[in-house]
């Protein structure tokens, strides 16, 4: 697409906002006050907003390479306490998809430079899960298990946190792991119990 284009597209936008409201952009200027922080793969495929069928205002987003959560990574970390101190979020989602291509690059032999570092949070999964994971015979079936353990596992990184201790404690956030399939168009809930996965763990992890 030719990038001037693109500036064609945001005029084109702005007239059919107004069309159905004039003041859209008055309103949104007021502020924000999203219900759902999502965790999602800066895959170009993957477009958060509509992949759920949502607005502006309606999701705050953070997207890197294999949605992950690493414990250490500053920008990850600061968009969880935004979202769940400050905007209240009320649910929180790490959405994971087929054919993440940076959950593939985790599972060959090969140096990748700075993204090394950042993988290797996807090979730990893979340690994690190793007996379920070597089980399955057919690579593809492997591969997607894969992806929905690493949405798991973030999603267990996100309940580590002090900010989401504490909201669950007062008001019961929710998180939630979902699975975005590119060949079908279709978002699946992975329906995790948490309740399952934590017992045993979170008398590790608990900070609140
Ligand atoms: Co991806």
């Amino acid at each position: 697409m030719n990038i001037k284009q693109i500036f064609v597209n945001n005029q084109t936008w702005i007239n059919e906002k107004l069309k159905t409201d004039k003041d859209y952009f008055k309103k949104l200027s007021v502020g924000q006050n999203p219900e759902y922080l999502y965790i999602g793969c800066s895959d170009s495929r993957v477009t958060a907003e509509e992949l759920m069928g949502v607005q502006p205002g309606d999701v705050f987003v953070h997207r890197n390479i294999g949605n992950m959560v690493p414990n250490t990574d500053l920008s990850v970390m600061s968009v969880i306490n935004y979202a769940v101190s400050v905007l209240k979020v009320k649910h929180i989602i790490v959405c994971g998809h087929y054919y993440c291509t940076g959950v593939k690059a985790a599972l060959q032999p090969a140096d990748l430079g700075i993204l090394n570092p950042w993988l290797r949070n996807i090979r730990d999964v893979y340690r994690l899960h190793k007996a379920e994971l070597d089980s399955i015979n057919n690579e593809e079936d492997k591969y997607k298990r894969l992806i929905e353990l690493n949405v798991q596992e973030q999603c267990v990184n996100v309940l580590k946190t002090s900010d989401v201790q504490k909201a669950y404690k007062e008001r019961q956030i929710a998180v939630h792991g979902w699975v975005f399939d590119v060949h079908t168009g279709k978002l699946i809930d992975l329906k995790i119990d948490f309740n399952k996965i934590l017992e045993g763990i979170m008398e590790i992890y608990r900070i609140i």
